[in-house]
């Protein structure tokens, strides 16, 4: 078969390497980046350090609104479609590139297999969710990382062609992780000096949308994390950059150390050895369970409920004093409990693939 696989942001290669190297071993994949992640650390980084195959096609698209964003990824899709034509198109998540190859495949009447399907958080106001929601519903295969999702695809009636295969993230964690000791690689600053990781950190990342678009409340996450007794790695997404920079040089935030963003490998390892996790990211929230530590996510939702379990991962708002609070909230871990799988959702996919056209 061929199968056109559509990436272009950071959390999608990731699930790409995991997938990609089962996948070609039965298919011919082509691998189309729309270019909506550009930066080397947020692009060619991960293609690099996890030995992704290079994309056959850069579709260069990037920044503007959702709706330019999307627009003309679809148009660069369409084309690229009708070039290959493939038999299939792959896409990961929810991003506007997940929107952009859903949409321009349908319309030309190439089945959409959509990886981490099924997710919700219920509110239209996250760009994600409209993002998901619509790709979900013109998919002809989906597959969910937990059994939550099969349940949100029951109710949209979108059972049929709906698997629950466990979780890529969780395949990529497990493999990547082998072999790897201490922190990977060299962490920059954004003066382009090394960063030395003490021995013990907390770990966040805040990027979302909702989190960054007013200074007041990134300034209340950082407040929070300045005052924790060890200090904070803060691997700072574009997005904001200029924020997050902007408000250590007016407030100092000394116990926050911000870096460029990092790779894959240094990631996992900074969650491997940190004390605990702060973040907005639906990646990161996982990996912080996948490693057993304790997680509070600063969203307005729950995104990913399998989580939820023994205060090992909570939801707060961006509010110094709740955040604080969770953080000190004690956790338990039931080892039996393994909501995404077992390591080996990308061969399950692979087979369902293989089964289903
Ligand atoms: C996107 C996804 C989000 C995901 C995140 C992963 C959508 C709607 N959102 O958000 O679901 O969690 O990726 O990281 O698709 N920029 C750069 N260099 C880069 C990439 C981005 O400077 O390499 C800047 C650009 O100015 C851009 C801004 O960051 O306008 C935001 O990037 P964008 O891709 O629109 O959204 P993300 O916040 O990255
Ligand atoms: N990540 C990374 N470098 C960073 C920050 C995060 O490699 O500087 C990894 C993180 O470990 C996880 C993924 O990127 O695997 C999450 O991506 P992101 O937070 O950008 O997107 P989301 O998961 O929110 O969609």
């Amino acid at each position: 078969m061929k199968i056109l696989t559509v990436v272009g942001a950071r959390p999608q290669f990731i699930k790409a390497a995991a997938l990609s190297r089962v996948l070609r071993k039965e298919h011919t994949e082509i691998l189309v980046h729309t270019g909506q992640h550009y930066d080397y650390n947020m692009s060619d980084v991960f293609f690099d350090e996890l030995s992704i195959p290079h994309p056959d096609y850069n579709l260069g698209v990037a920044g503007g609104t959702h709706a330019q964003m999307t627009g003309r990824m679809m148009i660069a899709i369409e084309e690229t479609l009708m070039q290959e034509e493939p038999d299939a198109l792959l896409i990961y998540g929810d991003t506007n590139s997940t929107l952009a190859g859903a949409l321009s495949a349908v319309k030309l009447h190439i089945p959409v297999i959509h990886v981490e399907a099924g997710l919700r958080v219920g509110t239209l106001t996250s760009p994600e969710e409209v993002n998901r929601i619509c790709a979900d519903h013109v998919s002809y295969l989906r597959f969910a990382c937990v059994e939550s999702s099969m349940e949100f695809l029951r109710k949209e009636n979108l059972l049929q062609n709906s698997y629950f295969v466990g979780d890529p993230m969780y395949d990529a964690f497990c493999y990547y992780s082998r072999g790897l000791n201490g922190i990977y690689g060299e962490i920059t600053d954004y003066d382009g000096q090394a960063v030395q990781v003490p021995e013990r950190f907390y770990y966040i990342t805040c990027h979302r949308q909702e989190n960054t678009d007013t200074e007041d409340t990134l300034c209340e996450i950082l407040s929070a994390m300045n005052s924790l007794e060890y200090p904070t790695i803060y691997p700072v997404h574009p997005r904001n950059r200029a924020m997050a920079l902007g408000l250590k040089e007016k407030y100092g935030f000394n116990n926050v150390i911000m870096t460029q963003p990092v790779g894959y490998l240094t990631s996992i390892s900074l969650i491997k050895h940190c004390e605990k996790v702060v973040t907005d990211s639906g990646g990161l929230q996982r990996e912080a369970f996948f490693a057993g530590k304790q997680c509070v996510c600063i969203l307005g939702f729950v995104a990913w409920p399998e989580t939820m379990v023994d205060n090992r991962n909570q939801v707060s708002a961006p509010d110094r004093a709740e955040i604080l609070s969770k953080l000190n909230a004690k956790m338990t871990i039931n080892p039996a409990y393994t909501p995404f799988g077992d390591g080996h959702a990308c061969e399950r996919m692979c087979e369902i693939i293989k089964k289903v056209f």
